[in-house]
């Protein structure tokens, strides 16, 4: 049988649980070696140990895959290069790096700290940031040698990024973040053959099953389990594999059985003077133009 991804070799960041894991076993039964990569934390952050990532690695060489583990910090410097570097001792290459590990702080930003307000900046934007780097400078000097890749990136952003949610400030502004960094990766390292894209996954994992423990419910019965994490890895796995030739800085949501290509800012209704307004003009110009334009789509906890 072939795979989708057979002969690449993937790295999935927060691979030892919820989302990462199930990308981590569907990359590898479409053929790829696995990185698996995670700090085994608690929900907050805080915490570790090797099991987690390890489990998955178990998982995958039960079902006749390979995998490694890596157990470091994606947000340092050293945890990225050590990273990129374990993919290339043990595999020899480096084809797709799917940036997934991340916790949450949720706090009203009024009672935001400053610990909660860094450290999931930390986590989410560097620890996008970062692997990416390492992963980038390898795949342009594969380029400069002449071994053009097939290079893929999937990074994590969320709903919370895109349109806002109560109680997550911290979050949302790193997935939105995120979103922009998706934006100058794949504009700036497409000449390297390297395409990047973004997903907002939606799914059970310790991460939502008690705040949205309704939505997130598993089916009594044996209907379609909506909410498994594993209904969200197929996607990630098609970005991840050279068949999605040509798909690059675009944003997805991804849910259940339904994929959505996420539009983003641009411009919209527009008005312009051809010298300075006073702020009482623009004023009526900006109420003027708002109200030929699509009402935004509301905040996550405002509904
Ligand atoms: N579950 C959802 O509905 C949902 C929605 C939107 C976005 N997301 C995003 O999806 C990603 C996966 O979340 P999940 O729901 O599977 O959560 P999860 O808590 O089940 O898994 C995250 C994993 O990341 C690991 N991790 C945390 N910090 C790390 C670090 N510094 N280095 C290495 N590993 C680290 C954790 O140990 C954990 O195993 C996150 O980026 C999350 O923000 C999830």
């Amino acid at each position: 049988m072939t795979g989708l991804c057979d002969g690449r070799v993937v790295i999935v960041t927060g691979a030892g649980r919820g989302l990462g894991r199930a990308h981590a076993l569907a990359f590898a039964a479409e053929g790829a070696k696995v990185v698996v990569n995670d700090l085994g934390v608690g929900l907050d952050g805080t915490g570790g140990g090797t099991a987690p990532a390890q489990q998955v690695v178990d998982e995958i060489t039960a079902s006749g895959g390979e995998a490694v583990a890596h157990g470091g910090d994606i947000a340092t410097a050293d945890g990225a290069a050590s990273l990129i570097a374990t993919a290339l001792d043990a595999f020899g290459r480096l084809d797709t790096l799917v940036n997934n590990a991340g916790f949450l702080r949720d706090r009203m930003l009024v009672n935001l700290d400053e610990d909660d307000w860094d450290a999931v900046m930390r986590v989410h934007l560097k620890g996008h940031f970062l692997p990416f780097r390492h992963a980038a400078a390898h795949w342009r000097a594969e380029a400069k040698a002449g071994r053009e890749p097939v290079a893929r990136v999937v990074n994590t952003s969320s709903g919370a990024g895109l349109l806002g949610s109560v109680g997550q400030g911290n979050y949302a502004a790193a997935k939105a973040g995120i979103v922009g960094l998706t934006l100058v990766a794949a504009a700036e390292t497409a000449r390297y053959g390297v395409q990047v894209n973004a997903i907002a996954p939606a799914a059970r994992t310790r991460m939502t099953e008690r705040t949205f423990a309704e939505t997130m419910a598993a089916p009594e019965g044996t209907g379609f389990d909506a909410m498994a994490p594993e209904n969200v890895s197929p996607l990630v796995v098609w970005l991840g594999s050279a068949a999605s030739a040509g798909v690059t800085g675009r944003v997805f949501e991804a849910e259940a059985g339904r994929i959505t290509v996420m539009e983003g800012w641009r411009p919209g209704p527009t008005a312009d003077k051809g010298a300075r307004r006073t702020p009482a003009e623009a004023g009526e110009t900006a109420l003027k133009l708002l109200a030929a334009s699509e009402p935004p789509h509301p905040v996550y906890g405002t509904r």
